[in-house]
């Protein structure tokens, strides 16, 4: 049984509760949050869990294995730190931290510990992202071209962070998955209208044999889109996530290019066949997300959205941030980890 202690029970923090009390070999031992109003409706919800406005109580707890780190980005780092100190698993909220050099400073801490970071890139455990994976790694889409994302809509203004740092760790963590290629280069553009930070903004993010990716984000947008558009060599797909059935669909078309011979000019043809909508599992993401943290610290190994996967959003992230400030100059990233391959990958 792993103890798990979650600290931060906002909007999202009830969310990672529901799913560790539900999940078989995980227990919620003690909830933390500063605001009596949160942990009144903990009471309401789970009145046999522990609650306490003291989040020492949970990282020093001898009770507790692992600590959720479910508050806002500037205190991710912290907080994660403390747990780790005090020989805890840690399972953190996106963005891992505010910058690199906290990423890189929480992996050195869990490596020496043998401890655990998962990073909680959602994202990554729905069906319709292990779907499309599927279809990459099977070749149905071809030789890749772009990742083109479209997550807009009004609000939640967020008080630490831009909607960069809000909502792209979505797409940047779902390309660092599906890609077989590390990010280069990034540039961004974004305008802040309201509250200091950027709240509308335009990310582009370069990867190796022109594979370009573009992430629009969107905090002042009258309606919600989450559409993102995968084309491929072979085959191009329209992924909404706001359909309930077919929310991922395949278009067989593209274009050919030929060179006539003798002739300088370039014979394109376009083609147009078959759209089709493949099955996309339901499961909760978070669910199978919690599962997949309690197997790791069970059965000693490396979580696919490790705090190597969180460092490597961080950083796209903070080029992003070196780009808006420099009106969209092209930042290149260092470093390319090998990706992500783990069991859980291969049963996607
Ligand atoms: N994975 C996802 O899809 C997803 C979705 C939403 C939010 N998030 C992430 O979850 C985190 C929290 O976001 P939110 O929208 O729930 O924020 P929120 O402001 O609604 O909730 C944060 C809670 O943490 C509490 N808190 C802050 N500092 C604390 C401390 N030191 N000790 C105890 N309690 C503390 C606050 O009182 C508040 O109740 C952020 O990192 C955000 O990026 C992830």
């Amino acid at each position: 049984m792993i103890r798990v202690g979650v600290i931060g029970y906002g909007y999202w923090g009830p969310n990672i509760v529901r799913n560790f009390h539900r999940v078989s070999g995980c227990k919620v031992e003690m909830v933390c949050d500063k605001s009596a109003e949160m942990l009144g409706r903990l009471a309401q919800a789970y009145p046999d869990i522990k609650s306490t406005t003291n989040c020492r109580e949970i990282v020093s707890s001898p009770d507790i294995d692992a600590v959720a780190v479910v508050t806002p980005v500037w205190t991710h780092y912290e907080l994660a730190k403390s747990a780790l100190e005090h020989g805890k698993h840690v399972f953190v909220e996106k963005p891992f931290t505010s910058d690199t050099a906290q990423a890189e400073e929480l992996i050195e801490i869990a490596e020496k510990k043998g401890l655990k970071i998962m990073v909680d890139h959602t994202f990554l455990f729905t069906g319709a992202v292990r779907k499309i994976r599927q279809l990459i790694d099977n070749g149905s889409l071809g030789n890749l071209y772009y990742y083109d994302s479209t997550r807009v809509n009004l609000g939640l203004f967020q008080h630490d962070v831009n909607v960069i740092w809000d909502l792209a760790p979505h797409d940047l963590s779902i390309m660092d998955y599906l890609l077989s290629e590390r990010a280069e280069a990034v540039s961004a553009t974004g305008q802040s209208h309201l509250n200091g930070h950027e709240d509308i903004a335009f990310m582009t993010v370069y990867f190796p044999n022109n594979v370009i990716a573009h992430i629009n984000v969107n905090w002042l947008s009258p309606v919600k889109v989450r559409t993102t558009l995968i084309g491929g060599e072979k085959k191009m797909l329209v992924w909404n996530d706001l359909e309930a059935d077919e929310k991922i669909k395949i278009y067989d078309k593209g274009v050919d290019v030929r060179t006539r011979e003798g002739v300088y000019d370039l014979l394109v043809s376009y083609r147009s066949g078959d759209m089709w909508a493949p099955q996309v599992e339901q499961v909760e993401a978070l669910k199978l997300e919690v599962e997949h943290f309690r197997d790791c610290i069970l059965n000693d190994t490396q979580p696919l959205n490790d705090g190597i996967a969180g460092l490597r959003v961080v950083r796209m992230l903070e080029a992003a941030t070196t780009s808006i400030s420099k009106k969209g100059e092209v930042v290149h990233l260092n470093g390319k980890p090998t990706r992500a391959v783990h069991a859980f990958a291969k049963h996607a």
